[in-house]
């Protein structure tokens, strides 16, 4: 199925009968893993907020889950700088933390995040993201859960946005081809 957002045809990807399926297995996991262990997850806003919704319903536990609001892209698609917009506001010295972010693209927003949470001393840090694009990662931020790995397209849907549209679609679709650009 095709689309048409901010005048760029999107494509559809994974579905989100998939997508759920895989949310489930990551709950589970997470579940399984922290089933001893008072858990803080910490999403990533605001492409996060609706893998974030799912997966917390997915987790049969008692989390505490708080909320990073900071910006890498603005109204491009060009990976930009990465700006803090909202704090977490829970204190993390000694808690277990797993951090939830939509896509790993060049990981410069979870490895700026990481190191934010890693110097205010938690238990443990663990880092949960949807999506990761296959050539990337050059910081090579580490992925303790993951639900899918693409290729280097740019995709929006389920949380992810093209200029701030697409976020509210069930599915995720491609709507770029890095090919084309360079
Ligand atoms: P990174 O900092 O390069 O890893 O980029 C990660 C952030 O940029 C994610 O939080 C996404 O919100 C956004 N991003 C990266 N790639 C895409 C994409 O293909 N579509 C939509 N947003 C993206
Ligand atoms: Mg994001």
């Amino acid at each position: 199925m095709t689309l048409e957002i901010n005048g760029r045809n999107a494509e559809a990807l994974i579905k989100s009968s998939e997508i759920s399926k895989k949310v489930q297995r990551l709950g589970e996991q997470i579940t399984r893993d922290y089933r001893d262990k008072d858990l803080l997850i910490i999403g990533i806003l605001k492409g996060s907020f609706i893998f974030l919704a799912d997966l917390v319903r997915a987790i049969n536990l008692n989390p505490e889950i708080d909320f990073i609001i900071v910006s890498s892209y603005k109204d491009s698609m060009t990976p930009d700088k990465i700006e803090l917009k909202a704090d977490i506001g829970a204190s993390i010295k000694n808690r277990h933390v797993l951090l939830v972010e939509d896509l790993l693209d060049s990981g410069g927003t979870l490895d700026y995040v990481r190191d934010k949470i890693l110097s205010e001393r938690p238990a443990s840090l663990k880092i949960c993201a949807l999506i990761k694009k296959k050539k990337n990662n050059q910081k090579g931020v580490p992925v303790d859960y993951l639900g899918f790995e693409i290729e280097d397209k740019f995709i929006i849907g389920y949380g992810t946005d093209f200029a701030e549209k697409g976020r509210n679609l069930p599915d995720i679709y491609i709507i770029w081809d890095r090919e084309h650009i360079t």
